[in-house]
């Protein structure tokens, strides 16, 4: 395969915040960043909770796939509990994930992004030299189709790493696609229409590392975004929180449930579903005291095809909101630009005529 695209290179945060600086360089300064709701305040919306095990257990079933589909138009996210990857495999990747982010850096370069590819250790989005910085570190692979693989980043992770991966993408792939089948039933959707797009799809891994911040609020760990990607499993290493979603205009804390995923629809699911569901802009806050890191697994279609507003969804009434696109182009064109908000599936938007 070709390189999905590239980022600039920029300055390791975590070696950064080893350097006890008492104020954060100027590019990591964010004036525009929007205050969140007070964790803990009356009246702040809960984050839907889905029990995976309900969604097929004969007497809860209906009930629980009805919520399902009313947190992925409402919210766009969800928490799953009760999933089925198993703990051991989810366990022994937090563990390898920890492990390699507290490896001396000079290891941890070994696997940096080389010129002219997003894969590996450093940083994403990063497509102007005069752009604010995000404050973090991350570790990005392509996992499915095997064939995607880059050799020489699979090369280089330890054995121990590698089959980490390896258990973690298989288990959270099964687990995506039952998901995406209920999802398809929830919309009316053609199951074949899923299978032809998904079958094969791409699967890619985002590690984030957020080192504590001398002026966390002054920051940010993750630019506003949404995931330009068709659904997200995102795992929180331990109790340190920061992920946050834009809900109504305002921002809402997640608090993470232990053995927990959070789902989130992305741009592609949104564009599939020609808008039944919304892809939600979150972002990730860091802390003063402690690091935090966690794990996105994003799934796509596959990287032959093209995705649009699924054609058994498309009436006179609903007709097709977003234009086709080609997978690869899609990830060519996401890659170019800096995170910001919710802009990119706004391209791919039909322009409405005037009447
Ligand atoms: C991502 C993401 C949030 C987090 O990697 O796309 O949104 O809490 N991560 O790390
Ligand atoms: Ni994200």
């Amino acid at each position: 395969m070709e390189s999905l695209g590239s980022s600039l290179p920029v300055p390791n945060v975590q070696e950064l915040a080893k350097e006890n600086i008492s104020a954060v360089p100027d590019r990591y300064i964010r004036p525009d960043r929007e205050a969140a709701i007070v964790s803990g305040s009356d009246g702040i919306p809960n984050i839907p909770v889905i029990d995976f095990q309900s969604l097929f257990d004969g007497e809860s079933a209906p009930a629980e796939r009805e919520r399902l589909h009313r947190a992925c138009k409402e919210w766009g996210l969800f928490q799953l509990i009760n999933h089925e990857v198993n703990t051991e495999i989810v366990d022994k990747m937090k563990e390898e994930t920890q492990g390699f982010f507290a490896s001396p850096f000079e290891e941890k370069k070994s696997l940096s992004q080389v010129p002219g590819e997003i894969e590996g250790y450093g940083q994403a989005f990063v497509v102007s030299n005069d752009q604010k910085l995000d404050w973090a570190d991350m570790f990005y692979l392509v996992t499915h189709p095997v064939s995607l693989r880059k050799p020489h980043i699979w090369q280089m992770l330890s054995t121990s790493f590698r089959s980490a991966i390896e258990n973690y993408a298989i288990e959270t792939q099964k687990l995506v696609i039952k998901i995406l089948e209920l999802m398809a039933n929830n919309l009316g959707m053609k199951k074949e229409e899923l299978h032809e797009s998904f079958e094969d799809g791409m699967q890619a891994m985002r590690m984030n590392y957020y080192p504590p911040c001398p002026q966390p609020e002054l920051v940010i760990g993750l630019s506003p975004h949404s995931d330009g990607i068709g659904l997200t499993l995102l795992l929180q290493l331990s109790d340190v929180q920061g992920l946050q979603v834009k809900k109504d205009g305002e921002w809402i804390p997640v608090s993470l449930l232990q053995n927990a995923f959070v789902v989130n629809i992305g741009d592609i699911m949104e564009i599939i579903s020609n808008g039944v569901y919304c892809s939600v802009e979150h972002r990730a806050v860091v802390s003063h005291d402690a690091e935090r890191m966690s794990i996105a697994t994003f799934f796509s279609p596959n990287m032959n095809v093209e995705f649009g507003p699924a054609p058994s969804l498309i009436t006179p009434e609903t007709p097709p909101l977003f234009k086709r696109v080609g997978t690869a182009e899609f990830f060519k064109n996401l890659f170019t630009r800096k995170l910001q908000g919710r802009a990119y599936i706004d391209d791919l938007r039909i322009e409405k005529r005037n009447e």
